[in-house]
């Protein structure tokens, strides 16, 4: 449980605020001249972005996403960490690690040339500890004016070399994604996850037609969603991040899935900037290492 009476210290008159939900969350809202954002303080999770220029989200929200303590949230920014998808070598650890669903404490924001920005720390618990032994602080600044700016940064504070995967995991909005095109892959070889992990490779633009789920690896460049409905593009740049991961669930997994709507699937797309698969990393005793993605939307 946050005390909201402790983050007012981080609150900014006009632009930034704390809530609490009758389930127990706590969220930070944002709201400035050039963007509206919301974060939950569980998973520093953030569950909706929209420039003002822009009459729709940016970042997409399930309407039957679940906010309740301990659960993944359906939308928004999940951040998978320490692990991406299952876990290398136990299949009773969570997929995308455990940094999602556990309490964050904010440790600084501010204002400044139009921008507001958070800092969430996650906070380790004997629940977290047993699932990753080793001291490794955690931190994502989310910075929300036009352009959304998330800065990812692990240090690894222990004394051994330490394996990490890791996704800013984001659901982007669209008009309808069988019509929309993602650039930005040409020739780049990708893990086919609904082919037992088969490589193959990229030719030309993304486009869907049914359940995709691919790791792209070894891809530094920006990527752009191109949405003939919504009229607009997304951008979508990234540093320290080598993988990106392309998702959508389709119809029947959406249906399994159980918090999407009967047609929230085909509003959204993922396009997660990622260090998964051949990008894994291995953390060296005090290194420290951020994955940074900026998102803007611009009109065709
Ligand atoms: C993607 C994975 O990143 O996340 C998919 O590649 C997975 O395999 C999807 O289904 C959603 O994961 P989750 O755990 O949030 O349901």
């Amino acid at each position: 449980m946050h005390d909201l009476d402790l983050l007012s210290r981080y609150a900014i008159p006009g632009q930034l605020r704390f809530r609490a939900t009758p389930a127990g969350l706590a969220f930070a809202d944002i709201d400035n001249p050039a963007g509206t954002a919301s974060v939950c303080l569980q998973g520093a999770h953030l569950t909706t972005f929209r420039p003002k220029s822009q009459p729709e989200p940016v970042v997409w929200l399930s309407d039957a996403a679940r906010l309740l303590p301990g659960k993944s949230i359906r939308g928004g920014v999940p951040v998978c960490w320490p692990w991406f998808g299952a876990h290398p070598s136990d299949s009773r650890l969570p997929a995308h690690g455990f940094a999602r669903t556990v309490p964050w404490d904010v440790i600084d924001s501010g204002a400044s040339a139009g921008v507001t920005h958070i800092t969430l720390q996650l906070r380790p618990t004997a629940a977290t500890r047993a699932q990753w032994p080793h001291d490794t602080p955690l931190t994502l600044r989310i910075s929300v004016g036009d352009t959304l700016d998330m800065a990812l940064t692990t240090r690894n504070a222990s004394a051994g070399a330490l394996p990490l995967s890791e996704a800013l995991h984001t659901y982007f909005q669209v008009g309808d994604v069988a019509q929309v095109e993602l650039l930005g892959l040409d020739g780049c070889t990708y893990l086919d996850k609904t082919e037992a992990f088969a490589r193959r490779q990229q030719h030309g633009a993304v486009r869907f037609s049914g359940e995709t789920d691919r790791v792209y690896v070894g891809t530094h460049s920006e990527c752009v969603i191109h949405d003939p409905l919504l009229q607009r593009r997304i951008r979508i740049a990234k540093q320290g991040s080598a993988s990106t991961v392309v998702w959508t669930p389709w119809e029947d997994k959406a249906a399994a899935m159980g918090d999407f709507t009967a047609h929230g699937w085909r509003q959204m797309v993922c396009v997660e900037s990622a260090n998964a698969a051949d990008d894994s990393l291995v953390l060296q005793p005090g290194q420290t290492h951020t994955l940074q993605v900026r998102y803007s939307a611009e009109a065709l």
